[in-house]
């Protein structure tokens, strides 16, 4: 069975490199696994106020989008020595109405890529604490740190032999556990 993944990048520049690992592991992905980037720099603000039963649309598309796809490869850059504005926005969206989580259950992997050598490790943690209540079972190993991500691809963009090396075996692992936790 094919799973499809849906790829969140909480960072929305151009020339991102928490974009670019996304589609580079998108090009690295085994076939049972077909990922895409879904947008979400689109999504308002969360306001409760706001969802009532005709909540904004890019909301409700948003919603219904992820309702399609078996498992979510969330991509943080680190903020602040936290999660980004926009992705954590984006979980909150798709977290309600209360009950109605479109997150729930998806088998989930976490990975935060950053210009320093400390590799966002904790915005991926301050990521993977919403998981937890958001009952998403979140892979654990390998862990995906990434840091001085821009020595990771040379002058064409193209990622390094010695990261995709890494990336593969990450990619995999990933496929793994949605097989594991979704049944083939
Ligand atoms: C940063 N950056 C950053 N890096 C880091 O390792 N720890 C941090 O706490 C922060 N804080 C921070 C705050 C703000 C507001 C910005 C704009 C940036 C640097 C950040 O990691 C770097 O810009 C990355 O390149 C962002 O990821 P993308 O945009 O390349 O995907």
């Amino acid at each position: 069975r094919k799973f499809k993944i849906a790829a969140l990048v909480g960072s929305l520049r151009k020339d991102s490199f928490n974009k670019k690992v996304a589609e580079t592991l998108i090009g690295l992905a085994p076939d049972n696994l077909e990922m895409e980037i879904v947008e979400i720099g689109q999504l308002t603000h969360y306001n409760e106020d706001l969802d009532t039963d005709t909540p904004p649309k890019e909301w409700t598309d948003f919603r219904e989008k992820i309702k399609g796809y078996d498992g979510v490869f969330l991509f943080t850059p680190e903020y602040n020595r936290s999660v980004s504005g926009v992705l954590k926005n984006a979980l909150d969206v798709g977290s309600r109405p209360y009950g109605k989580s479109v997150w729930n259950g998806k088998p989930a992997a976490v990975a935060s890529i950053s210009m320093s050598p400390l590799a966002g490790s904790l915005a991926n943690h301050t990521v993977r604490q919403s998981l937890v209540f958001l009952n998403m079972p979140v892979m654990q190993q390998p862990e995906i740190y990434i840091g001085s991500a821009h020595e990771l691809f040379d002058e064409n963009g193209k990622v390094l032999e010695s990261s995709a090396t890494f990336l593969k075996q990450v990619i995999g692992a990933y496929a793994a556990w949605v097989e594991k936790n979704l049944g083939n």
